[in-house]
C-alpha cells in the first residue's frame, strides 16, 4: 500500500450512524486522508455541505482536488478542541446534522518515518500531529522528570513496566540524547527483553508518549463537550476510538449527557436546561472479522453513536 493510503474504518456503520440526509450539514473532525469524508460527500446532493477538519498540515495538503474543488466541501486546519470556534464562527452552531470523530493517527502519519510516530521506521522522534505546535517527543524526553515520565507511560500506555522503562530512558539520555524512534524502541526493548507477546515491546510506550505529546484525551473531552452546542436536534455524533482510555471517555460522556442533571434525577418536571442532551443509539460497534482481516487498524476500533435530543 502506498504511504499516502488510509483505509477508513467502520465506514458502513459510520454512514448509517450519521444517518446522512442529502441536504444535511456534516462535520468530519478528523479528515486524515478523507476516506470517511469522500463517502459522506457521495451521499449529499447539491445543497448538502461537509466541513472537514484536521490539525495536521500534511493531511490538509494531501486532500485531492476532487474534494477541494467540490463546492459542497470545505477543509480547515483546526484542532477538535476548537470545534466550537471553527464551526461556530461560520454561524453554524446548532445546525450540524452529523459530527464524526475518527480518533488517533492515520496510516500515512505512521508510515512516514519523518513524522516519528512509529517504532517500525527509524526517523526523528517527533510524534506531533501538528508539527508547528508544542514540543517534539525528543525534546520532551530530554527534560521530563523521571516521575512524570513514569506516570505518562503507565497512564496513557497502560504499561505495567513503566518504572523500568522510565528509569532506562533517563539513564540513557544522561549518556546520549534520545533523538530517533529506533533509539527509543531499543531502550524499551532492552529493559523488556523476555516478552513473549505478538506486539513490539515498545508499542505501549510509543502510544503513551504520542497521546501525551498531542494532548489527545483533553482534545477529545473538549470536542465532546462542544459537540452538544453544534449539533441540531436529531443530529448525530459518531466517535471511533482505538483504545480503552478514549472509549471510556466517549462512553461516559454519552451516558452522562443522556441523563437529567444530577439534582433533577427522578423528578417529574425537569427544566429544559437540565434535561438530557443526547440519546445513545445502540451499543459500541466493532469491526467484523472480514474488516479486521482486510485492515488491521480496525481491530481495536469502537464506534459509539448518539443523537442530539
Ligand atoms: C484516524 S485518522 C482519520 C482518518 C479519516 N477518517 C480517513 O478516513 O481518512 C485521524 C486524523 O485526525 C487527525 N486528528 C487527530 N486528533 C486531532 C485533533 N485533536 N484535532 C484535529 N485533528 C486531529 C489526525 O491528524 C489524523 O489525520
Amino acid at each position: 500500500m502506498s504511504s499516502n493510503a488510509h483505509v477508513p474504518v467502520l465506514l458502513g456503520p459510520v454512514l448509517e450512524g450519521l444517518d446522512v440526509k442529502q441536504d444535511g450539514l456534516y462535520v468530519d473532525g478528523t479528515f486524515g486522508r478523507g476516506g470517511h469524508s469522500s463517502a459522506i460527500l457521495k451521499q449529499l446532493h447539491a445543497d448538502g455541505r461537509l466541513i472537514a477538519i484536521d490539525r495536521d498540515p500534511q493531511a490538509i495538503a494531501s486532500a485531492p482536488a476532487t474534494l477541494t474543488e467540490d463546492p459542497r466541501f470545505e477543509l480547515i486546519r483546526c484542532e477538535i478542541a476548537e470545534l466550537e470556534k471553527c464551526i461556530g464562527e461560520k454561524g453554524l452552531a446548532g445546525r450540524v446534522d452529523g459530527l464524526l470523530l475518527d480518533l488517533g493517527v492515520s496510516s500515512p502519519q505512521l508510515d512516514e518515518a519523518e513524522r516519528g510516530f512509529s517504532f517500525l521506521r527509524d526517523g526523528p522522534l517527533d510524534m506531533r500531529m501538528d508539527p508547528d505546535t508544542g514540543v517534539s517527543a525528543a525534546e520532551w524526553l530530554q527534560s521530563v522528570e523521571e516521575r512524570e515520565l513514569r506516570r505518562v507511560i503507565r497512564k496513557f500506555g497502560d504499561e505495567r513496566h513503566a518504572m523500568r522503562i522510565a528509569r532506562a530512558i533517563v539513564s540513557t539520555r544522561e549518556q546520549t540524547p534520545i533523538r530517533t524512534t529506533r533509539q527509543l524502541a531499543e531502550v524499551v526493548a532492552v529493559v523488556l527483553p523476555a516478552q513473549r507477546q505478538k506486539k513490539h515491546p515498545a508499542t505501549k510506550t510509543f502510544q503513551a508518549i504520542r497521546i501525551f505529546i498531542n494532548d489527545e484525551l483533553a482534545q477529545l473531552e473538549k470536542a465532546l463537550a462542544q459537540s452538544i452546542g453544534l449539533l441540531a436536534r436529531g443530529g448525530r455524533l459518531c466517535v471511533i476510538s482505538f483504545h480503552s482510555l478514549e472509549d471510556r471517555i466517549v462512553k461516559r460522556f454519552i451516558r452522562d449527557a443522556s441523563r437529567e442533571a444530577e439534582q433533577y434525577r427522578g423528578m417529574p418536571d425537569v427544566p429544559e436546561a437540565f434535561r438530557p442532551t443526547l440519546r445513545p443509539i445502540g451499543k459500541a460497534i466493532v469491526a467484523t472479522a472480514e474488516e479486521i482481516a482486510a485492515n488491521v487498524r480496525a481491530r481495536s476500533a469502537h464506534l459509539r453513536i448518539a443523537e442530539r435530543v
